[in-house]
């Protein structure tokens, strides 16, 4: 079994942030000692399988790929400590976690590559920011990319998501037709599995955890993926427990409908935060 390890960013007022470093995967965040991200209890820790629930991290590719695994290898290799977590004059708390290519990246998807992926641990905020280097000084690459977020909810039929009206999206539990939203807030009421184009900078969403909101701004990550397997396909995986599924909302932003071709020796930036409000 391969060794997994976890890294804790402490702001004090038990307000913390966990990162696992096996796919650099946020497993906790607390504010004021309340958990803000589901994790199954089914979650497995092997150091192989991504984990069911927390932040993911999705590159090279959304979904599926011949290439490699499903959401690609980023969520499911060890990453580096770049910098270990440090207090900012602000009392903020900041850590950077990094992936290089490797032998093992290389035999998949044959390209060079660094990502930085910055934490940022503030009173009621978590703020992420990503870039992803082509270091080749001859070749193109081209990737897709998505911080696969699982917030915790009391309820996902009780949840109302802003910032989706008038976008496209290709519903993936039916075809590839593209739907427009007309709501003004979405819930769910079913098996959801949406992607959703050129989504407002700013998600608002209502009762998480103590029937809170969450803010969810982002830069550069202009589509957001909306999923809960519901009761039916929840028992389909195996590491997620049969009464799970309500307690969980996946507000997933990405770049994923339009693959980014990133010219040797440049650079891609993007950023999430999240705000319980
Ligand atoms: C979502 C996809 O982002 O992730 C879904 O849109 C997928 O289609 C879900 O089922 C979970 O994927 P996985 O590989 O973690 O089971």
């Amino acid at each position: 079994m391969a060794a997994t390890s976890c890294v804790l960013m402490d702001r004090g007022n038990n307000t913390t942030c966990t990162i696992n470093l096996h796919g650099a995967t946020v497993v906790s965040w607390r504010v004021n000692n309340q958990e803000q991200l589901f994790v199954s209890k089914e979650a497995v820790f092997d150091g192989k399988k991504a984990i069911r629930g927390g932040i993911p991290f999705v590159f090279p590719q959304f979904g599926e790929w011949v290439s490699g695994p499903q959401h690609g290898f980023a969520r499911i290799i060890r990453w580096n400590v770049e910098k270990a977590p440090e207090r900012m004059p602000s009392g903020d708390i900041e850590a950077v976690f990094s992936l290089y290519d490797s032998p093992s990246t290389r035999n998949m998807w044959n390209y060079q590559f660094r990502v930085t992926y910055k934490l940022v641990l503030k009173e009621k905020e978590l703020h992420f920011n990503v870039n992803v280097h082509n270091i080749n000084k001859e070749v193109s690459f081209y990737f897709t990319i998505l911080l696969h977020t699982y917030l915790k909810v009391p309820d996902v039929r009780r949840c109302q998501i802003t910032g989706l009206s008038g976008c496209t999206f290709v519903d993936k539990t039916r075809d590839s037709t593209i739907y427009q939203e007309n709501r003004e807030t979405v819930v769910l009421t079913e098996r959801t599995d949406r992607i959703y184009r050129n989504t407002s900078q700013e998600h608002i969403v209502t009762n998480v955890v103590s029937g809170r909101k969450m803010r969810i701004q982002k830069y550069n990550f202009p589509d957001t993926v909306v999923w809960n397997p519901w009761a039916e396909k929840a028992k389909e995986l195996g590491d997620l427990g049969p009464e799970e599924w309500p307690n969980m909302l996946c507000v997933e932003v990405g770049r994923v409908t339009q693959p980014i071709m990133l010219p040797p020796g440049t650079a891609f930036e993007a950023c999430q935060s999240l705000h319980v409000m």
